[in-house]
């Protein structure tokens, strides 16, 4: 099959701009619907074990769903993502305040996704291509000096490629001019029994990771690395979501399920001056009743898991109905948060003029289950 991109009108965003929904048909079978409307994964159709086709994310039918409720469902996310304590950090001695909006019961606040109108609020410039077997979107742009208080012009690329392997790629590269922390990642939320399918907690997830982050009752981690061994944390041999989702551990309590950072076995050493390049396997999520996978595998060193224990569930999604409690998982691949704020951590400041890259595959296939 060869691929193709489609494209046609989305909407209105509530800044007024025109929004684009690219449909990109992959040479192995998997489409996506992908908008310029800060890169939303609005539909993702991929094989079952009988090889019929679902739509496995969470998202909405125009940019209202996203403008009038949480706005990051499928999104890219920047400058960056996760969260800054306090929406405070100092660099080069200048002490910065950024907009600290979101806050956990009990919590101080904090930036979270890049502040009030973060990248994923943007429409994009976006250019479509096919290259042979592959056929996907460029999305580009300029976040200027002093955006939501962060420091510096940053221009921005971000390709999503769709292989005949069905791997959807995202790579990412942006270019501040001067020193800023940049920590970018995809939001996407899989249900592989469909968005309406109900709860994710039947998914078996794996995540390859030995420890994981703490946080405080603001979501902010504490700074200790923990050992998973023994707590709900430990899904290194995959476990099924729900198996201990609801223990009765400070944590899970704390996030109202999962919502937290794993340090992935590859970030050795976890260093200040640590750089990771190489794509490694992070996390793999299977739903034992259709047979559906997707293997994520990513340059980054952690990994946030999110239950969508927050999603608003006056909202309608796609098919129309509610969103639910639970009804998708967002597999974000990036640095810890609150990284500007601890300089023992892997580093996610991006000098002047330097480049910063980053890349995450998502595998999707099929398998047979018992
Ligand atoms: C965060 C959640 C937050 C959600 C918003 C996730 O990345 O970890 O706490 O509610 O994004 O969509």
């Amino acid at each position: 099959m060869k691929p193709t991109v489609d494209v046609r009108e989305f909407g209105t965003t509530k800044y007024g701009e025109t929004a684009h929904l690219f449909a990109i048909h992959g040479a192995g079978g998997v489409v996506m619907e992908v908008s310029d409307y800060g890169g939303k994964i609005v539909r993702l159709f991929t094989p079952d074990k009988d090889g019929n086709m679902k739509d496995v994310v969470v998202g909405f039918d125009s940019p209202a769903g996203w403008d009038n409720g949480d706005p990051y469902w499928g999104c890219i996310i920047g400058r960056y993502g996760n969260r800054i304590a306090a929406g405070r950090f100092s660099l080069g001695g200048v002490d910065y305040r950024l907009p600290a909006l979101n806050n956990a019961p009990g919590g101080i606040g904090c930036n979270l996704h890049g502040g009030a109108r973060g990248w994923n609020a943007y429409v994009w410039k976006a250019e479509p291509f096919v290259r042979g077997d592959d056929a996907g979107v460029v999305f580009t742009h300029v976040s200027p000096d002093g955006d939501e208080g962060f420091p510096g012009k940053v221009e921005i690329e971000v390709t999503y490629t769709l292989t005949k392997d069905n791997v959807w790629r995202v790579d990412y590269k942006a270019v501040p001019d001067k020193d800023t922390p940049i920590n970018m990642t995809q939001h996407v939320y899989f249900n592989f029994k469909g968005e309406s399918g109900g709860t994710i907690e039947d998914h078996v997830m794996t995540i390859a990771a030995d420890r994981y982050l703490p946080t405080d009752a603001g979501q902010i981690p504490t700074g200790e690395l923990r050992d998973v061994s023994g707590t709900p944390f430990d899904f290194r041999a995959g476990m099924r979501i729900g198996e201990k989702i609801n223990a009765p551990d400070p944590d899970l309590e704390i996030g109202k399920g999962y919502d937290h950072c794993w340090v992935l076995n590859r970030s050795e050493p976890f260093k200040s001056d640590s750089r990771y390049e190489e794509l490694k396997f992070a996390a793999r999520l299977a739903c034992p009743l259709n047979g559906r996978v997707v293997e994520v595998w990513t340059t980054e060193p952690c990994v946030q898991v999110y239950t969508a224990n927050w999603a608003s569930y006056d909202q309608k999604a796609k098919g129309g109905e509610h969103l639910s409690f639970r009804c998708g998982v967002a597999l974000e691949t990036q640095h810890a948060p609150d990284s500007p704020n601890k300089p023992e951590w892997p580093t996610t400041i991006v000098p002047a003029g330097a480049t910063y890259r980053s890349a995450t595959e998502f595998r999707f296939s099929a398998e047979r289950m018992v």
